[in-house]
């Protein structure tokens, strides 16, 4: 490889958790080291950068968090960030260590301070996408969201029993604010009678005939799963509508809620975050910036921080339709 183009790096989480960001640490860490790159970690996100919270880290500073849920670095969501007053304390802690470089771990909130803390401020940074909404453009799937989808998955096929020993219908929120990926795909994954998500137009009309052909077609429970972003209405009152259209079935609403955040992560989040973390170092050494890294069909791409906030990954359409012929 060329000289690198970084010489020391920050690198911190940033927005919600997510499990696999601390593989993604310990990734972007030993890289690092590997290539002779200083690198600091910052807790909590960009108030770490305003209140100079950095801490020289090595190869041993991330033994053993591969397995680990949540960030040892923490996370937040930083107001201060958002005036040009704490991104100038932030810059100036930045420069009196040295940093040229940054990592910045997190989701489209952490993509939008980073692409402007550059823009003003020109310290180069790659971002690597940690959420579990996996609403992050520019990858395929993004970190946290395979281990979120597992955990909704087993939350939802044990919530199945109690529907089925007592006859149920119930309704059971996931997480998404934006997205209805998790949604989708633990719905599908558990024989949701229906999938309610932001990016469909959902009607309550539509929602009682899939109610009235699973009871033509001999169902006795059902299961609903519902995107905490619905458009239709909080789940709450989709339960509601529902008790009033069919005052006969026993209902019940689920909320599962920050359970999908927590634990131990995948297989397969803890390969990703391993992945894009490299990634992440190798694309600032070679003179990247403002991109985030990502996993495309398998090959590692960077894609500019700009359409990975702006651009959205389509809902599958096609899974959507199979769900629907497979559930009834
Ligand atoms: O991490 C993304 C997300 O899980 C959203 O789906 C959810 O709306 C949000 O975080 C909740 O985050 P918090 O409770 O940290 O504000």
């Amino acid at each position: 490889m060329n000289e690198s183009a970084v010489k020391r790096i920050a690198v911190f989480t940033s927005g919600g958790d997510a499990p696999g960001m601390n593989a993604a640490l310990r990734a972007v860490v030993r890289t690092a080291s590997h290539y002779n790159i200083d690198c600091y970690g910052v807790r909590e996100g960009y108030n770490g950068l305003i209140n100079n919270d950095f801490t020289r880290m090595g190869p041993r500073s991330v033994k053993n968090i591969i397995t680990e849920g949540g960030t040892i670095l923490k996370s937040a969501r930083s107001l201060e960030f958002k005036n040009k007053a704490g991104r100038q304390k932030a810059y100036e802690n930045c420069v009196s260590h040295g940093i040229d470089g940054m990592v910045c771990i997190g989701g489209d909130g952490t993509f939008k301070g980073a692409k402007i803390f550059y823009e003003e401020f020109g310290i180069k940074v790659v971002g690597v996408p940690g959420t579990i909404d996996n609403d992050i453009f520019g990858t395929d799937n993004t970190i946290g969201y395979d281990t979120a989808l597992n955990t909704a998955m087993e939350a939802i096929d044990k919530i199945r029993d109690t529907a089925t020993s007592h006859n149920r219908v119930f309704f059971v929120e996931v997480m998404g604010r934006d997205a209805g990926f998790i949604a989708l795909n633990s719905g599908l994954a558990t024989g949701a009678i229906d999938i309610l998500i932001p990016e469909k137009k959902d009607s309550i009309e539509d929602l009682f005939a899939t109610f009235e052909r699973a009871e033509k077609a001999g169902k006795s429970s059902s299961i609903v799963v519902v995107a905490e972003g619905e458009k239709l209405g909080s789940i709450y009152d989709i339960a509601k509508a529902t008790q009033q259209g069919f005052p006969d079935y026993d209902i019940r609403v689920a909320v599962l809620g920050h359970i999908q955040r927590g634990g131990s992560p995948s297989c397969a989040d803890r390969v990703l975050a391993s992945r894009l973390g490299h990634g992440a170092v190798v694309g600032l050494m070679e003179g990247r910036t403002n991109v985030m890294a990502g996993l495309k069909s398998n090959k590692l791409v960077y894609t500019p921080i700009e359409d990975a906030v702006k651009k959205h990954n389509d809902i599958d359409q096609h899974l959507l339709k199979i769900s629907e012929i497979l559930a009834i």
